[in-house]
This record gives structure tokens, C-alpha cells and sequence, in this order.
């Protein structure tokens, strides 16, 4: 590889050296004297490669400037394990990535294949990495529960170096997409509904997972999780306010933190499916946010512009993307089937072309594949399932663990002998979905009744399943469960959803614990016994009925390899729980969608009042607001103040807090600020998150914390995408959800600067 990269070095530098000698004129007419000044132009060009001054564009300009038509559509063609492709295909020059392959020696025979083509450029290797490669770690949405960018940020670090391990050199990673709704399946694959938080969370898994070797792919551009009715791949209608202000940053976020690439969405943005849109893809992304790496199709979406309704057929599919800035095209097969003919029939410029393989060529160097594109499998495993990745993997679970309801139970006390683990879920192999690495072996995962043995062998542990099956769709030995659970003095109920009940292509319009496990839970409670719910689950379900059945509850949304441990470890108070609800829970389906940042209503709830903005059968308010999460702590806060309550727009809200343990153990606690603008040109959010810092407080320790906010982060966008910071009274809110109550004022003012209104719309 080096050898090629010094090559066309050799030719873009010759030729810049010669044509910068044509152009005065330098050459010397006759043979004699040309031969000199060709052999003084090889030297000069010897010393300028070698000096290094040949930059990545001129090398991507010296190979675009050799390749043909074919060999610039085999660079935007990715393809998949699913669709068999020799790597022949490679050899020609036809392929610029591959996706799902796992097997290092698999991955190998590609890049050596495609080492020996023409141009010997290397391939991108890509895979979902969502949440671990042979190291399982909690889904997204546990990560994002722990409120810990530091654990998270590892948590794609780790996931990214074992991948690289087996040569893959991308991932489709992270989902930034703002959930609300969680009939969506898709929501345990993000960091729940707040815009700020999500942003924090974007950046942090964006980087772990660059630094751990592999390109990250910020996805889905933009708006997916706001599927009309949550219903999968559905249309989307969120107008431009709402786009900016709320479902924007976290992309703008992972941009900035240097993701390499985008996904936009399968949907149709406000009636133009993301595909195709020139809006987002170039006016806004290129154009306004200076992206300049690589747009990826999600899988057969720009073949899908056909069923959306814009295209005849899939050459119309394939120019429509193309011009609108999707650069490569995921297993569809259309860039490469049609592309070729589109350019030559005028109706796709070169340029443009041109433009799509700069952008992968460029990846490529930035992934530095064209100096090292060769996987070792010799060395994969002493890099598979390291100290390193367990720690981190142990460390983000049991910090995602929410404690949603606990009467005293917990932790279960030494006078505890006997605990029934009771629900199939207590021994599944998670991971099992698309999320799963293709087939990559995992580190299998302790089951609860073993970890609690193994963790406490005085305890008398039993476990049985109850249901026939990790859907929990069946009975199983329903007797056996109740016998069990009779005998115990505490019943651990490890139910949740599983199957075909979470992930892509699973929206639900029922939330409830599937299958029989909401009868089971309640035959478990007429036990009289205490019952400890553990949900595994990959959404917010609604819990009205469960939380009476339980004595304590614990939400996971899925721990990874060593989730169960840190659950038994939790369970017996050897860790203490600090996960806080990235998305509100709803009492029924009918609530949905319910946030905490909803705008105020002309006639706010008033309990029991009718005209006003409320239901005639259930309050507004969730079950458990965003932000919310117990611990086996007391903590007190007091003597909330703003340090100045003028804060200029080009200054700082500094806001003080004292925060007390009142408990003998020691313990975390997420100190969340909000704002809420009094009066503005635009009704502003009701509350919205704008600090938050987790602390560890020993028992009793009492502390000080500063949460700062910058004035630039307190505006809003309006319907034409322009951003406005605009002056007057807000609020400010402090405490450990969204139900914040500690307050104070402060004023943003007028600091007699002009404002530009900063637009970004499209
Ligand atoms: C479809 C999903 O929407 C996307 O997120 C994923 O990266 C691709 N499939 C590839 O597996």
C-alpha cells in the first residue's frame, strides 16, 4: 500500500512540478536539454514527495484523476455477507466497502483482493458495533441511564477496539435519533428524549468509538424516532422549530466531535424521505455544518425512494440520492447497476461523482487504511474479552440500573435466606437481534440465580422460570414458579420483553409485559411475599399495574455481559443504584407521547377542572418523569443560588447547590438543572435540561456543586431554522429529575451587542 500511495504521490507531484514548469515556459527546447530538465523535475519531484508536502486531497485527486467511471461506482457500492459476494468483486475494483463480516480471515481475503486491483484501494469493513463486539455492554438506552459521558464514551471505546481486532474499520454507530415515543422499538438504541443530554451522549459515544480505531456513523439523519404513531419506517412531521431545537443537536454534536460519516433516516421528512434530501444532506450538513465525510444509505433505502414515491425506478432512485448528497449505497445495488449510465447520459455531472468518491477516498486515508488495511487473525483473540473491556463493560452496567420503586426491601437484608429468582428472562443470551455482531461469538453471560450464589453462598438461591420461554409468551411450569416463590422469603421477578418485542420493526401498541408475565407478576404478589421486579426491557412499557404488584423495582434495558452481575450486586447492596430515566414512563399508551420539555398549555392541568389541557381519566403527568431514579440514599438538596442574576448574552448562568447524604452508605447522585424562559417571542418549553453533573457523596458528606450554563445555550430557533438568544426572565430549576423543585431567577440581558440571527434552515 505504501508503495501505491508513493506512486501516485510520484505522479500528482510530477505532474504539478510540470505543469508549473510548462506554464513559465522552463523546459529547454532541445533533447539534450529536455533530458536534463526531465531528470532535474524527477529530483525536485523526488525531494518534494519525500519532504511529505503531498497532501491527503492531492492524493485523493491523483487517484480520482486515474480511475474510470466504474471504478468511481464500485468505490460508492457497499455490500453485505447476506448477499454472497465473491471477493472477485473486490479485485475489479467494484466494491468500496462490505458489511457484516466478522470472521478476521474472511475480512482479510477482501483487502487482499482488493490490494490487487488496478488502484489497490482498501475497503471499508462495517458493522452495527451498537453496544459490544465479542464484549457485550449494556443497549444504548441503559448507557445513556447512567448519566456517565465518561463510562459511555468507554463503553464505545472498548466496543470499537475489539471490532477493529477483527478488521472491521466502521460502525453504524451512534443512533442520536430524539425518542419520545416508545411504542418505537428502536428506542433502546438511543439516549432517550432530551435534545441536551442526547448531545452529550452523541459526542461521547462518537469519540470512544474513533479512538478505539473504527469510523462512528451518526444515524438517522433525521427525525426517525418521531414515526408518526410509532410505527416503524412511518412518516414523520416535525416542523422547523422543533427540528432545530430539538431533534438537530445531537447530530450537530457528534459532527463536532468529528463523526466520520451519516446515516440519514428511511423516512420522509415532512413529506421528502431523508434519502433523497438535498435540504438536510447538503444545505445543511455540507453546507452550513461543514461535514465533509462520507453519507451512507441506510440498507435498500435509496432503492425505496421508489415506494416513497419520488422515483420511477431505481436509476431515477439512484441519481436522486446521489444528487442529494448520499454518497454510498448500502446493499441496494443501484449506484453500481446504474450510476455508470446516469453519468454518461449527462444526467448525473462527473463532478458530482467525483465528489462522492472524494468523500470515501478521504475516509479511507482518515482511517489511515491505505498504510495498514491488513487484519492479523493470529492476533484477534488476546484482544477479544480483555480485563480492560469486562471492567468497562461491569462499570457502565452497574451504573444503568434504575431503582423506579423500592418499600424497604432492598437491599435484601441478612435476615434473607431463601430468594426465589423466578422468570425466564434470568438466564437469556442477550444480544441475540440485528445489534447482534453477525454472528460473532460473545462472552456468555451469568445467569441472576448464579450470580447471586456466587456472590452470596450463604443465600439459598432458586430459580424457576415460570414461562416456556424468553418471550414469555407461554406458560411453562406455572406450579413449580409459585411453589418456589412460597418457599422463598424474597421473589426476585426477572421478567421483560424479549423476541420479536424489541429493536428495529418492533413498534408495540400495547405496552404491556408480554405474554403471560403480567399474570405471572400478579400471581407472584398473592404470594404475600415481597417481590423484587428486575425488568429487562428495550423500552419504557407501561408499568401502573406492575409497580403495585412489586415491593421494589429495578429498570434495565438490557445490562450486556455483565449486567446480571451487576443486578445480583445491586440486589445485595454491594452496589448502589444510580440510573436516572432518560424517557418519561407513561401510565397508559393513551399519554404518548409524554415528555418532561412540552410547551405550557393556555390552560394548564388544574386537578379535577375540566377546559382545562387535561384527561378526564388519568393525569398528564408520567409515572416516572425523565431524569428520575432511586438510590439506597437519602439526598438532601438546599441553598439553590445563582452567583450573578444578570447574565449577559454572551455570559454564564453560574448556579451553586449544596447537596447532603443523609445516609450511612455512600453513593451517586445526578444534579440536574433546567430553565424554563419566562417571556419570549415563541412559547418556550416548560422545563429544559441544561446542566447536569453526577456526584459521589460518602455517608453523610455533605457538598457544594457549580453547574454552569452558557447564555449562547439558552435561545431557540424559530420556523425559518434562525437561532435567537433573546433576553428577559427564565427560571431555573435544581434537583435529581425532572420534577426539579429547588428554584431560582435570573435574568438574561441585554448587553447592547446587535444579534446576528444565526440561520441554519435549509
Ligand atoms: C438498518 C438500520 O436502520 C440501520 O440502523 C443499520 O445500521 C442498518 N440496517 C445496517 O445494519
Amino acid at each position: 500500500m505504501k508503495s501505491f500511495a508513493f506512486q501516485n504521490a510520484w505522479r500528482r507531484g510530477c505532474g504539478m512540478l510540470c505543469a508549473i514548469a510548462r506554464r513559465h515556459q522552463a523546459l529547454p527546447r532541445t533533447t539534450k536539454k529536455r533530458l536534463a530538465g526531465a531528470l532535474f523535475l524527477a529530483l525536485l519531484c523526488l525531494a518534494f514527495i519525500q519532504s511529505g508536502h503531498l497532501t491527503t486531497e492531492e492524493k485523493i485527486d491523483a487517484l480520482i484523476a486515474q480511475m474510470t467511471i466504474e471504478e468511481k461506482v464500485g468505490q460508492l457500492n457497499l455490500v453485505g455477507r447476506e448477499q454472497s459476494v465473491s471477493p472477485d468483486n473486490a479485485r475489479a475494483g467494484r466494491l468500496g466497502g462490505i458489511m457484516n463480516y466478522v470472521d478476521p480471515k474472511e475480512v482479510r481475503a477482501f483487502q487482499e483482493a482488493a490490494a490487487q486491483s488496478r488502484l489497490k484501494i482498501p475497503l471499508l469493513v462495517a458493522l452495527d458495533a451498537v453496544h459490544g463486539f465479542s464484549t457485550d455492554f449494556p443497549f444504548p438506552l441503559s448507557q445513556a441511564s447512567s448519566w456517565n459521558p465518561s463510562l459511555i464514551e468507554q463503553s464505545s471505546h472498548w466496543t470499537a477496539r475489539e471490532a477493529a481486532a477483527v478488521g472491521i474499520n466502521w460502525t453504524f454507530a451512534p443512533m442520536v435519533d430524539l425518542s419520545r415515543d416508545p411504542r418505537w422499538g428502536r428506542v433502546l438504541e438511543g439516549a432517550g428524549e432530551d435534545p441536551y443530554l442526547g448531545s452529550v451522549i452523541a459526542a461521547a459515544r462518537t469519540r470512544g468509538y474513533q479512538a478505539g480505531g473504527v469510523a462512528a456513523t451518526v444515524k438517522h439523519f433525521v427525525g426517525y424516532g418521531a414515526v408518526e404513531a410509532g410505527r416503524e419506517y412511518n412518516a414523520v412531521w416535525i416542523p422547523p422549530a422543533e427540528l432545530h431545537d430539538m431533534y438537530l443537536p445531537p447530530f450537530k454534536a457528534a459532527i463536532d466531535a468529528g463523526s466520520m460519516t451519516l446515516m440519514p433516516a428511511f423516512i420522509t421528512l415532512d413529506g421528502v424521505p431523508a434519502t433523497a434530501h438535498r435540504g438536510l444532506l447538503t444545505d445543511l450538513l455540507r453546507g452550513k455544518w461543514g461535514f465533509d465525510g462520507v453519507v451512507v444509505s441506510d440498507f435498500l433505502s435509496i432503492h425505496e425512494l421508489q415506494q416513497h414515491g419520488i422515483a420511477k425506478d431505481d436509476a431515477d432512485a439512484a441519481r436522486e440520492a446521489l444528487l442529494a448528497g448520499v454518497d454510498m449505497d448500502m446493499m441496494a445495488r443501484v449506484y453500481i447497476d446504474h450510476l455508470p449510465d446516469e453519468v454518461r447520459a449527462g444526467r448525473v455531472p462527473m463532478p458530482v461523482l467525483d465528489e462522492a468518491v472524494r468523500h470515501v477516498l478521504r475516509l479511507k486515508f482518515r482511517l489511515g487504511l491505505f498504510d495498514k488495511p491488513m487484519v492479523d487473525p493470529t492476533a484477534v483473540a488476546a484482544q477479544l474479552q480483555t480485563d480492560g473491556a469486562l471492567q468497562a463493560s461491569h462499570a457502565m452496567a452497574r451504573e444503568s440500573l434504575i431503582l423506579l420503586k423500592n418499600d424497604g426491601v432492598l437491599p435484601l437484608s441478612k435476615a434473607v435466606k431463601h430468594v426465589a429468582v423466578i422468570g425466564a428472562l434470568n438466564g437469556m443470551d442477550e444480544g441475540v437481534y440485528w445489534t447482534d455482531p453477525a454472528g460473532f461469538p460473545r462472552r456468555p453471560i451469568e445467569a441472576l440465580d448464579q450470580a447471586l450464589k456466587r456472590l452470596a453462598p450463604q443465600l439459598d438461591v432458586t430459580f424457576a422460570p415460570g414461562v416456556k420461554n424468553t418471550c414469555g409468551t407461554e406458560w411453562g411450569d406455572r406450579d413449580a414458579a409459585l411453589r418456589a416463590a412460597r418457599e422463598a422469603d424474597v421473589i426476585v421477578a426477572y421478567l421483560g420483553e424479549d423476541c420479536k418485542f424489541l429493536d428495529e420493526a418492533a413498534s408495540r401498541t400495547n405496552l404491556n409485559l408480554p405474554g403471560v408475565q403480567g399474570d405471572l407478576l400478579r400471581a407472584l404478589k398473592a404470594t404475600g411475599k415481597p417481590v423484587v421486579l428486575v425488568l429487562a426491557t428495550g423500552r419504557p412499557l407501561v408499568l401502573t399495574d406492575a409497580v403495585e404488584e412489586s415491593d421494589a423495582l429495578i429498570q434495565t434495558f438490557y445490562t450486556g455481559t455483565e449486567g446480571r452481575i451487576a443486578i445480583a450486586e445491586t440486589l445485595l447492596g454491594l452496589v448502589n443504584p444510580s440510573g436516572k430515566l432518560t424517557m418519561s414512563m407513561p401510565r397508559s399508551e393513551g399519554q404518548i407521547p409524554v415528555y418532561y420539555n412540552h410547551l405550557p398549555t393556555g390552560r394548564p392541568e388544574l386537578v379535577g377542572k375540566r377546559y382545562q389541557s387535561v384527561y378526564i381519566d388519568a393525569p398528564n403527568d408520567p409515572l416516572f418523569p425523565f431524569g428520575f431514579g432511586l438510590s439506597y440514599n437519602h439526598f438532601v438538596m438546599s441553598d439553590v443560588r445563582v452567583m450573578d442574576a444578570q447574565v449577559p448574552r454572551d455570559g454564564t448562568l453560574d448556579a451553586r447547590v449544596t447537596i447532603r447524604n443523609d445516609s450511612d452508605v455512600a453513593g451517586q447522585d445526578v444534579v440536574q438543572l433546567y430553565t424554563h424562559q419566562l417571556v419570549a417571542s415563541r412559547s418556550r418549553p416548560v422545563r429544559e435540561l441544561k446542566a447536569f453533573t453526577k456526584v459521589l457523596l460518602q455517608p453523610h458528606e455533605s457538598r457544594e456543586v457549580t453547574l454552569q450554563v452558557k447564555a449562547t445555550s439558552l435561545g431557540f430557533h424559530d420556523d425559518k431554522g434562525c437561532y435567537r438568544v433573546e433576553p428577559g426572565p427564565f427560571k431555573l430549576y435544581v434537583g435529581d429529575s425532572s420534577l426539579a423543585d429547588l428554584a431560582a431567577d435570573f435574568e438574561l440581558v441585554d448587553d447592547g451587542k446587535e444579534q446576528s440571527a444565526e440561520c441554519t434552515g435549509f
